[in-house]
């Protein structure tokens, strides 16, 4: 996965497994693992850096504090990675992201686009935004092979200026492999290759070094022009 990674043009990784519930026990197995698995990259010349972080799913535990909050954020900066359950947009939703912002912590939601609420009603993430979540889509949801609903959610919150970061959802070597290029092209071709560039770069290395972003400055609407909006959609099809 490192030497694919690597070959597709990146050298930063955050490693972000699942995780239920604030678990300091798992973040400091992940974090050790993360130091070992450098260590073998760097023995074997594999130029790639590496973070650790957590996927965490929105559950009603994270509406309680826990000591060790920072353990579970992206490189232990202030922004944290959360994941929606599949099919379902829980009510205490709001709540977990109002609790987190609380605690200094800025929430950034993985693939909005594979949620089936979302799809439904773009609002949903458009609200998410408002109230000030980070949104990260993932490379692979751009893909032509994606699903079809999934690939119209990703390029819709695109179009829309709701997307902040695109990331690889990587699990394993072939399927879900940690590739990025493809989709930062699928992306540039809906909001310029400027901003898919940041969404990959300036913004994912503010957040590691747990940097301010000025939200508005970096997902406004791109500007569109009257025969882009007759013409988009083909393009979007095409793309
Ligand atoms: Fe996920």
């Amino acid at each position: 996965m490192a030497r694919i990674a690597v070959a597709d043009g990146v050298h930063r990784l955050v490693a972000t497994p699942h995780q239920e519930g604030w678990n300091a026990a798992a973040c400091q197995h992940v974090q050790a693992a993360v130091q070992n698995l450098q260590r073998e990259l760097n023995l074997n010349g594999i130029p790639l850096s590496l973070s650790s972080g957590m996927e965490l799913l929105v559950t009603h535990d994270l509406l309680q504090t826990s000591d060790d909050e920072r353990a579970h954020t992206l490189n232990g900066s202030r922004y944290i990675l959360l994941e929606l359950p599949a099919f379902d947009y829980p009510l205490y939703t709001a709540e977990v992201i109002f609790s987190l912002q609380l605690r200094g912590l800025v929430p950034i939601l993985a693939h909005p686009e594979r949620n089936a609420v979302i799809q439904d009603d773009i609002g949903c993430a458009v609200r998410l935004l408002q109230r000030g979540v980070l949104m990260q889509v993932s490379a692979d949801s751009l893909s032509p092979a994606a699903d079809r609903a999934v690939r119209r959610c990703a390029q819709e919150l695109l179009r829309r200026g709701l997307v902040h970061l695109l990331a690889s959802d990587a699990h394993n070597a072939s399927r879900r492999a940690p590739r990025l290029a493809a989709g930062v092209q699928a992306a540039a071709r809906i909001v310029g290759s400027e901003r898919a560039q940041a969404m990959v770069t300036r913004i994912p290395e503010a957040i590691l070094a747990d940097r301010e972003l000025d939200m508005a400055a970096i997902a406004a609407p791109t500007p569109r022009r009257w025969w882009l909006r007759l013409f988009g959609s083909h393009h979007d099809v095409e793309g």
